[in-house]
């Protein structure tokens, strides 16, 4: 995809009301004032157009809501596109273990119906968001991490999920020929992400003077991305003339325990240690994701710039000023925290 500012490009950006999505399109706006934005989103429980709100008013921008699984819907979504940014999915792996069956349909039969659309009306570039939760766990003694050629090996329905919607993404672009691109990220935190998910979690029950719930020993090892990191490696990839290609994406973070994450959250907050709480480990528990980010760095020269450091305090401080965005959710969704950790 050619930068050319002459030239303005219709984006379908699907799951746009939902953390990285959301980002995404508030970052894509001010960088590329003249192209124009298509948020396609079902608004299920993790999508809110509070999320919107910066950039509702855009006049670049629309709002379809609706399914990625509604052929219909989509036809008509697809209509003027010339690249496809898709985020829409079911994301959290702790739901996929109770309730798998919609993770499939999102995000293998929704994807799917996204790409049939996208053939049928030629566009330039079709870029799929997945995760690197897709090629499984690593020795957490082993130096090794994830790179594009490493092979799938999911372990949750989540996981599975994306790793189908992956394989379908590829079989598009080799049965028919659809130019495509995937990134397979590690764990994004920052503003606006759903408070159920570890760091949004942990920052809000601090807020409430509420411990942080720590699955088993807390030491399952992550990589994390600020979300704005995110954002500027999809812009370097959907800028980039490299097509039929996957990139793998992660943050400025050395090997990184969920324990410390938690930790380095309540020296944040000055909170007492004696905040942590041990919950019952989640099934399958993935031990440990690295990310090797050299190929989008030697390609693009992208790398991320946003130390944990630096992005967690920024985290911190947008819930610690947004909490009329985070607290309807939560109360929205008390049944499910309340099972997930028994109590709220
Ligand atoms: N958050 C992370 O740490 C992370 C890490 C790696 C990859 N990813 C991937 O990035 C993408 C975005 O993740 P997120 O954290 O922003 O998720 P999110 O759960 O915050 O948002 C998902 C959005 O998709 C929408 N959606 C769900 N089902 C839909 C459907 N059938 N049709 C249309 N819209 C639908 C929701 O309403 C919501 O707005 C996902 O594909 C996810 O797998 C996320």
């Amino acid at each position: 995809m050619i930068d050319n500012p002459k030239q303005s490009r219709t984006i379908l950006v699907t799951g746009g009301a939902g953390f990285i999505g959301s980002n995404f399109i508030g970052y894509w706006l001010k960088q590329h004032p003249e192209d124009k934005v298509v948020n396609l989103d079902a608004l299920t429980y993790a999508g809110t157009l509070e999320n919107t709100r910066s950039f509702e008013a855009n006049l670049n921008y629309s709002f379809i809501h609706g399914s990625i699984c509604d052929v219909e819907i989509v036809k008509q979504a697809m209509m003027g596109v010339n690249v496809v940014v898709h985020f829409a999915a079911e994301s959290h792996v702790d739901r996929s273990i109770l309730n798998p069956g919609v993770f499939l349909e999102t995000n293998v039969i929704g994807t799917q119906v996204l790409l049939a659309a996208a053939l049928e009306q030629k566009v330039t570039r079709f870029h799929h968001i997945s995760t690197d939760e897709v090629f499984g766990t690593l020795d957490p003694n082993s130096g090794e991490k994830f790179s594009e050629t490493t092979p799938y090996d999911p372990r949750s329905p989540y996981s599975a999920s994306k790793a189908g919607s992956d394989h379908l993404v590829r079989a598009y672009g080799e049965t028919y020929g659809l130019p495509y691109t995937i990134s397979n990220c590690s764990n994004n935190y920052g503003p606006n992400q759903f408070p159920e998910k570890f760091t949004a979690l942990a920052i809000t029950n601090l807020i409430d003077d509420k411990p942080i719930p720590i699955y088993g020993d807390g030491g399952q090892i992550r990589d994390w991305l600020y979300v704005l990191d995110h954002c500027t490696a999809i812009e370097a990839i959907l800028l980039g003339d490299k097509v039929n290609t996957t990139f793998v994406v992660g943050g400025l973070t050395a090997d990184v325990t969920n324990k410390e994450i938690a930790l380095s959250l309540l020296a944040i907050m000055g909170k007492p240690s004696s905040m942590l709480e041990t919950a019952t480990d989640r099934p399958g528990h993935d031990r440990k994701y690295s990310v090797d980010w050299s190929h989008i760095n030697e390609t693009y020269g992208w790398k991320p710039s946003v130390t944990l450091e630096q992005g967690l305090a920024q985290t911190v401080s947008w819930y610690q000023a947004n909490e009329t965005w985070w607290r309807p959710l939560k109360e929205q969704n008390s049944e499910y925290f309340q099972k997930q950790y028994n109590k709220d």
